[in-house]
């Protein structure tokens, strides 16, 4: 049977790419709001693509009537930006846990199922090898690192949900995503430093003959994940065949794919040097190193490395992520150096 989908914040970097591929692999329908459309022109084209434009804050009772008619509620509003973190946690907090824990609530009033974003930064500075979502434990700073009010609002929201969810019988997942990569996170254009996500404030500072700056020397290590292959896990959970994603948890990452930061940014020169007019970016481009207290600030502490055990993800839906970091890297390459989009290409 079609399934109604509400998504909110759909101009989002998961939000675009989730609406993109429900529609091109499913016959849902799609009830998209955001304050902007600009990354769902291709959405649009769509019948079955219903968007409006709106602040969560401002238009709570389109919200709450389509919780109500929808069968499915994935809010992906949120502030996800490291150095929002610590510039502006009251923005955070206002926007991620009071604005989300208000549609929590809507969906347990309406008896919705609600997919919510919880993040791979709730584990923190956990030391686990692989970081498993019944077992490891999440393990945060002392209150002045400003840094971790977003996994800490995070871990909260996870919990209230499955409170309701094992006690006042809201449906619910939960899924954590670990560094997705892809060509539409962030925009690459005038950005300021520390505006976005490693992957594109690299990729700006590369081609606009700006150093890359290796906070703390690059070898904090990340999992990286390729956005279409976390959009086929989407995918699997909101289905729920045989309820199997039902009051989950799932990490969406991919452990093959663990990089420091700083070999990232070696790959990363090498594939762009591949590109017509960026041929000789080897031997210009300056890496700097910065301390995180200058980069980010006294607030700031980072994660050392963090591996996603995707046991879950592949015993109870059947998913294995597929895309290595070179063709996600030069993907994305496409994309804003040559304008080719992948996801209208397949
Ligand atoms: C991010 C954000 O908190 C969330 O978007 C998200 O929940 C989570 O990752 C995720 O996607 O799993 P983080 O991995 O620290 O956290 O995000 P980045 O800003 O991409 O930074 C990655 C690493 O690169 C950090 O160690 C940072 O210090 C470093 N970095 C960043 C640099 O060395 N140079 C830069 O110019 C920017």
């Amino acid at each position: 049977m079609s399934k109604k989908i509400l998504i909110l914040g759909a101009n989002g970097f998961i939000g675009s790419s989730l609406s993109w591929a429900i529609l091109k692999n499913t016959d849902w329908e799609v009830y998209a709001f955001d304050m902007s459309d600009k990354k769902l022109a291709h959405c649009l084209k769509n019948e079955r693509f219903h968007f409006f434009e709106g602040d969560v804050n401002i238009h709570k009772e389109w919200i709450e009537y389509h919780i109500k008619k929808c069968d499915v509620v994935i809010p992906l509003i949120a502030i996800a930006t490291p150095t929002l973190y610590v510039q502006d946690p009251i923005r955070v907090f206002n926007l991620d846990f009071e604005s989300n824990l208000d549609i929590v609530k809507k969906c347990v009033k309406y008896g919705r199922r609600i997919i919510f974003p919880s993040t791979s930064e709730v584990y923190g500075m956990c030391q686990d090898k692989a970081f498993d979502e019944y077992e490891s434990n999440l393990t945060l700073g002392p209150v002045p690192k400003e840094r971790w009010i977003y996994s800490c609002i995070k871990q909260l929201i996870d919990r209230v949900i499955w409170g309701y969810g094992n006690h006042e019988g809201l449906d619910f997942t939960l899924f954590r995503p670990f560094n997705f990569i892809g060509p539409k996170l962030d925009d690459i254009k005038n950005r300021k430093e520390g505006s976005s996500r490693v992957m594109t404030q690299f990729l700006h500072n590369i081609i606009n003959d700006k150093p890359i700056k290796l906070v703390d020397g690059g070898l904090q290590k990340r999992s990286f994940t390729f956005i279409d292959d976390a959009m086929k896990c989407m995918l699997k959970i909101i289905e729920n065949k045989d309820n199997c994603a039902s009051g989950r948890i799932f990490n969406i990452g991919n452990p093959y794919m663990e990089f420091s930061i700083k070999e990232l940014a070696e790959m990363l020169i090498e594939e762009i040097s591949k590109y017509k007019g960026y041929e000789n970016i080897a031997k210009t481009v300056k890496i700097e190193t910065v301390s995180s207290e200058e980069y980010y600030g006294k607030a700031y502490q980072d994660v050392a490395f963090r591996v996603p055990s995707i046991k879950e993800a592949e015993e109870r839906l059947g998913w294995k992520p597929q895309t290595d970091l070179r063709t996600a890297i030069r993907l994305t390459l496409d994309y804003h150096l040559l304008g080719k989009d992948y996801e209208l290409e397949q």
